[in-house]
């Protein structure tokens, strides 16, 4: 890899911001569009990051010759020589961990310790998928007939078009492509509009990794013009998108009329159950961090609480006490327990819910923009906490994606059930409490993906499936080995030795 090809920031005057560019067949490039969008720091909007291609429907179709061009090699090559690449990109993610997660902080906001384990999630899959190289298992089973194997075997489905969220720009590209990279997939990657910088570091550091020009082609740019030509196009076999259950009904619209394998991961609405038998210390710990982590910007947040109405005054004194006194800042603050929203219409989008929720619970805690000295120069919003809310008020039931939090009282634990499965979403739960049986229950009964005892709704490991039920995807998994279902085509094989012709479920009858 030439020092050029690593580094892409082009025409750097100093004082100008720098500009990037697409990294398309092993080579940093610019969008035949000309034109460039910027991204700025949500912590201070003066504080622009650089400038970036604004790509291009054509910019696409190059980057998917350029990735059908590598397919050939990339999936005649031995997975675990693919694994071996993907181990190098872990290691080196590592010894870059600081400058990432420094990095992202700065593009995205969410505190500094954050950061760091956004990053160490994408380590961990690498690490994990690398693995996976050597392993990959399918089935040998006996054949009902004599002197005949029968087995099967994963393969590669050929491009995949991977489209990613901001809220874990380093993870959740990682979660997608190292799944889709080891399977002996060629990718084309389009981050979100609002993190073209972290996916720019990760893709200079998938270069010096070693993996082969076109087996990985960056495109930034805006849904509308890179997005959909991805999807169109009749090249790219399997699309994987994080982000919003509008544009993800939107995609596999557009998916569906073409046939397309689609893993969509979207909107959560995340409970947690506190019975009056919990540690409620701990169950406050757990909210805390759950609803206002990432400043409530992750799938997996807690938006909703839902307490044994003998618990809703204890628990809530705790709640409010805490969160009073989180301290809004830049995440690059140590003294910053909560960060900004990502942009503008973030923060429009909060306030408009927190208008709705005055007319259905009772706000007890912030309710506002952020706006004391250096805050003003960012998207922040106070943690905010609304009581005596209903199950279907719209604030318990729409996902706002910021740092609000609803309390819902309930009699008991068939009403809480009740209350928590009454979402047309279905990503993340919780439950505190200190008897064994009502926490067995509830892993039996909550109608979600991820469920936790005593724990936030945070958290998810990179070993274990992640996604949701019902309206938060459409069934497919990414992380754990269940990953590689996406990014894999099934082939039975029989081999039939016995020199004549046998014909199953007849000549064994
Ligand atoms: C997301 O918010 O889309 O479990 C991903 C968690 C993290 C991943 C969240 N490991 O909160």
């Amino acid at each position: 890899m030439t020092d050029t090809a690593i580094r892409p920031a082009a025409d750097r005057p100093s004082a100008e911001p720098p500009t990037f560019r697409h990294f398309i067949a092993g080579e940093w490039c610019e969008s035949t569009s000309r034109a460039t969008f910027e991204s700025r720091n949500p912590a201070d909007t003066r504080d622009v990051i650089g400038r970036f291609q604004a790509g291009s429907p054509a910019d696409v179709a190059m980057a998917v010759r350029a990735a059908d061009a590598a397919a050939g090699l990339w999936r005649r090559t031995p997975a675990p020589k693919r694994g071996e690449i993907l181990y190098r990109f872990g290691a080196l993610m590592a010894g870059h961990k600081e400058r990432l997660a420094r990095a992202m902080t700065r593009e995205m906001g969410k505190v500094l310790a954050e950061a760091r384990g956004d990053v160490q999630e994408g380590i961990d899959i690498a690490f994990l998928m690398a693995g996976e190289g050597r392993r990959m298992f399918g089935d040998t089973v006996p054949s009902e007939l004599p002197d005949k194997w029968a087995m099967s075997i994963r393969q590669p489905i050929g491009i995949a078009g991977i489209i990613t969220p901001w809220n874990f720009p380093i993870a959740i590209p990682c979660w997608k492509m190292m799944p889709a990279l080891v399977a002996g997939n060629t990718v084309v990657f389009k981050p979100s509009s609002d993190t073209p910088h972290c996916a720019t570091l990760l893709v200079e550091l998938m270069a010096e990794a070693g993996f082969p020009p076109g087996t990985v082609n960056l495109v930034t740019g805006a849904g509308a013009d890179v997005g959909d030509a991805i999807i169109d196009n009749p090249d790219v076999s399997v699309i994987s998108f994080t982000g919003s259950s509008a544009t993800g009904k939107g995609i596999a619209a557009r998916a569906g009329a073409k046939l397309k394998r689609l893993s969509l991961e979207l909107g959560g609405k995340n409970a947690i159950v506190v019975m009056a038998d919990a540690d409620l210390d701990l169950a406050t710990d757990g909210i805390l961090w759950s609803a206002f982590g990432t400043t409530g910007q992750r799938c997996t947040a807690a938006s909703r609480v839902i307490v044994e109405r003998r618990a809703v005054e204890p628990l809530l004194d705790r709640l409010e006490r805490r969160a009073r006194g989180l301290r809004l800042g830049s995440g690059l603050e140590d003294t910053t327990d909560v960060g900004p929203l990502i942009n503008k219409s973030a923060l429009e989008k909060v306030a408009g819910y927190v208008g709705i929720g005055r007319g259905e619970g009772e706000l007890v805690l912030g309710g506002e923009p952020a706006r004391d000295g250096d805050l003003a120069n960012g998207h922040f919003f106070s943690p905010t906490i609304f009581r005596d809310v209903a199950p279907m008020d719209r604030i318990a039931q729409e996902e706002i994606f910021g740092p609000v939090l609803s309390v819902i009282p309930v009699d008991d634990y068939p009403t809480a059930v009740t209350a928590l499965n009454q979402t047309r979403y279905g990503l993340s739960s919780s439950i505190f409490t200190s008897d064994a049986n009502t926490a067995f229950r509830a892993m039996r009964d909550f109608e979600t993906g991820i469920v936790y005892v005593n724990a936030g709704t945070t958290g998810a490991e990179t070993h274990l499936p992640f996604g949701g039920w019902k309206e938060t995807g459409n069934g497919h998994r990414e992380a754990g080995h269940a990953a590689l279902d996406t990014f894999t085509e099934w082939k039975a094989i029989y081999v039939d030795f016995s020199g004549r012709l046998q014909r199953a479920q007849i000549d064994n009858q």
